[in-house]
């Protein structure tokens, strides 16, 4: 039988995920010097960074983050990444 702390934990997860802004990740070049705020619940209008509303009300935060000198990177727009805010291939696997 399914405990209710499961399910809990179940709608914690769902809820904490953003949604899918894009099946592929994006490559940017990334500046030291720069805060970064990557959207993480996947409803900004400047993806892949936050515009500072969408997720108001949803219980999820953009991720702030710099780099310590210039690269290119491939982030995330599935939001589904456990290497957050990287792409990890998690794109590879989602469900439609
Ligand atoms: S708009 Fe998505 S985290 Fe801010």
């Amino acid at each position: 039988m399914i405990g209710v702390n499961f399910l809990i934990c179940i709608y914690i997860r769902v809820m904490k995920t953003g949604k899918i802004a894009g099946r592929q990740p994006v490559q940017v070049e990334l500046q030291p010097g720069v805060t970064y705020k990557w959207c993480r619940c996947g409803l900004s209008s400047n993806q892949p960074y936050c515009d500072d509303k969408a997720h108001l009300g949803t219980g999820i935060e953009p991720k702030v983050f710099t780099v310590s000198s210039p690269r290119k990177v491939w982030l995330c727009m599935c939001k589904q990444t456990k290497m957050v805010p990287y792409c990890d291939g998690s794109h590879n696997h989602l469900k439609d």
